[in-house]
């Protein structure tokens, strides 16, 4: 990571970069145009540092950018790896990445959690991790939808749906910051009926609070 750059700043510096190359757990991956970088944000750096996966694991990567935490879990020898995007050449990026480490991922667009529910409505994946949006606002660019997502839509459907995505002894990892309604989040975790959530780790950078939290199901 170079450095932390926040909204308008990021995506100046994206497109004045275009195609590049970052490196997050000592691992490179190219990132295209248009495409979310962790080499200007400490988020995906943070989230990959704190997810642990066992070998064979099944793990779901929402929001996945260019691949980064997918073929990650991938590389640390989970036996299955879906990973969703709402930005299509996000997808076609992580899927270039998956193939220049030699990893098998399974790409779906947009959220699609109702597609990955078993059809007896039992949740498939050991693994969930999620970088999505930390802003609330509107978007319209691919990049801006990649840091804000309007009224935290795809952030509500995670934090409802994760529970159902879960096998039952599996855990979510999450990263959130300040720089979005962090509050909210937290308040909105507190009160689900189905979700213990523990912060796993906090820090102060940039001027800002950064969290990675594990949801776990309270039914287990
Ligand atoms: C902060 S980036 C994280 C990228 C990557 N996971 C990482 O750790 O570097 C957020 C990603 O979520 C995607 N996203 C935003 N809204 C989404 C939605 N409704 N459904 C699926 N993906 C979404 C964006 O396109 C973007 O790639």
């Amino acid at each position: 990571m170079k450095e932390i750059l926040l909204g308008d700043a990021y995506i100046r510096k994206l497109d004045e970069v275009g195609d590049h190359k970052t490196t997050v757990m000592g691992v490179e991956f190219d990132v295209a145009r248009g495409v979310f970088s962790p080499e200007y944000s400490l988020c995906s750096h943070l989230l990959a540092q704190w997810t642990s996966i066992a070998p064979g694991e099944s793990v779901l990567d929402v929001g996945t950018g260019c691949g980064v935490q997918a073929i990650l879990a991938a590389r640390r020898g989970a036996g299955y790896v879906v990973a969703t995007d709402i930005n299509h050449e996000a997808l076609r990026n992580a899927e270039r990445n998956a193939k220049k480490h030699n990893v098998t991922i399974n790409t779906f667009p947009d959220l699609v959690f109702a597609a990955l529910i078993d059809k007896s409505g039992r949740g498939v994946f050991d693994v969930v991790v999620a970088n999505l949006p930390f802003g609330g606002g509107e978007a319209k660019t691919s990049l801006e939808q990649a840091l804000n997502d309007p009224d935290y839509k795809a952030t509500r459907e995670f934090v409802f749906r994760a529970p159902d995505l879960l096998l039952q002894k599996g855990r979510a990892y999450m990263v959130f910051s300040d720089i979005g309604d962090i509050n909210w989040l937290e308040q909105r975790l507190a009160e689900d009926t189905r979700l213990y959530t523990r912060v796993l780790h906090e820090e102060l950078a940039a001027g800002h609070v950064w969290k990675v939290y594990c949801l776990t199901r309270k039914e287990r």
